[in-house]
């Protein structure tokens, strides 16, 4: 649906009023109606890299969820303060990780004699508390764009790694991109007993994998794939690796939101392709590129929006940006100083990756 033209004006007046004080970051799954308001757009971490290159910015405006806006926070000085428009945008994914749970895991290694030869990878998608562990033990964070690095820098630390909280991206780098086995991985389901998971097979494993996945990717399945190969001959089929195990190994190009858009810029005209991923960004997508004799379509027509993305909407960023610009800063994320610390060490790493 059009958007209100009265929104509209009212957004765009409240960012004039601010100018430079404010810098608006914008996820590719946002709605048409925020993302035209942000000064940049990006995945996880192309966003974490641009809020901490705005020391001028009194304002980060974060349009995308929780967790992000916590990083951005983290990265960027004590004096900026950075808004989620609406405090609801959580992530299903994140929550699948709570600091008891990943405490009492990093308990039930020690008990099984691992956890010194372990080092823990988490993915963007987490809790600050969760960064903070993974600072504490020595371990670095990474995004959909940069997982394979981080694992390999951090077999050079250890000989395993517990990865945090998407089995799905932890399992899909270590066997699509580096060629360990399924039998290398494990996962440990923190509802259950020890994990679920025996001292033994905690020895022999070289990915521990934590039992979380993303609500939206999930629901792609092979069926999808094989159905859109189906009825569109020759279309190829690009995936994010939240996706599911046999989805990404049944498809023909892998990456994260960036990379897709990237793939999309570089393909030639008359190619078909299929999206396994958000629906803004596949409708935004499939719009941009039709002109160009590109087609894009979305991979599973019963896939749907992510919820806590689509929260952020344009009332809500009318409403952030025009108290803002009245000087009443609302829905600050702010970081505690102790889980700061840490957290911004294993932020570091991720960044100082080669
Ligand atoms: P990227 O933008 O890093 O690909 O992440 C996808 C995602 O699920 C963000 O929540
Ligand atoms: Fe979380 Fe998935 Fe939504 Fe990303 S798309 S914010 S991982 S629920």
């Amino acid at each position: 649906a059009p958007s209100d033209p009265d929104l509209v004006e009212r957004a765009r007046a409240a960012k004039e009023r601010l100018g430079e004080k404010v810098f608006v970051l914008g996820h590719h799954y946002q709605r048409d109606e925020v993302i035209r308001f942000a000064d940049v757009t990006g995945d996880s971490f192309k966003l974490a890299r641009d809020a901490a290159a705005r020391p001028e910015a009194e304002y980060i405006v974060f349009c995308g969820v929780h967790f992000m806006a916590e990083s951005a926070d983290i990265l960027t000085s004590d004096r900026q303060q950075v808004v989620l428009p609406d405090l609801a945008a959580g992530c299903s994914m994140a929550d699948m990780a709570t600091a008891e749970q990943v405490a009492e895991c990093w308990d039930v290694l020690t008990e099984a004699g691992v956890a010194g030869t372990t080092v823990p990878v988490s993915y963007m998608n987490s809790s600050a508390d969760i960064k903070a562990f993974t600072g504490r033990h020595g371990g670095t964070i990474c995004t959909s764009s940069n997982a394979r690095r981080a694992l390999e820098w951090a077999f050079s630390q250890g000989e395993k790694v517990l990865f945090l909280p998407d089995q799905h991206l932890g399992r899909n780098t270590a066997v699509r991109d580096m060629g360990m086995s399924l039998e290398d991985c494990v996962v440990y389901n923190p509802h259950k007993p020890n994990g679920g998971l025996t001292a033994e097979e905690l020895r022999a494993a070289k990915m521990i994998l934590w039992r979380g996945h993303c609500s939206v990717h999930g629901r792609f399945s092979l069926d999808s794939v094989n159905d859109v190969r189906e009825r569109v001959p020759g279309i190829n089929v690009l995936v994010h690796p939240e996706c599911r195990h046999e989805v990404v190994a049944a498809a023909d190009h892998v990456g994260s939101t960036e990379y897709i858009i990237k793939t999309l810029e570089a393909a030639p005209a008359g190619s078909k392709w299929a999206i396994g991923t958000e629906l803004n960004l596949v409708r935004r997508l499939a719009d941009r590129f039709a002109p160009e004799g590109k087609e894009v379509v979305f991979l599973d027509r019963t896939v749907c929006f992510c919820s806590t993305m689509n929260r952020i909407d344009l009332p809500h960023l009318v409403w952030a940006l025009e108290s803002l610009a009245d000087g009443r800063v609302v829905n600050r994320i702010q970081v505690d100083p102790e889980t700061e610390k840490f957290a911004k060490l294993a932020l570091e790493r991720m960044l100082a990756l080669p």
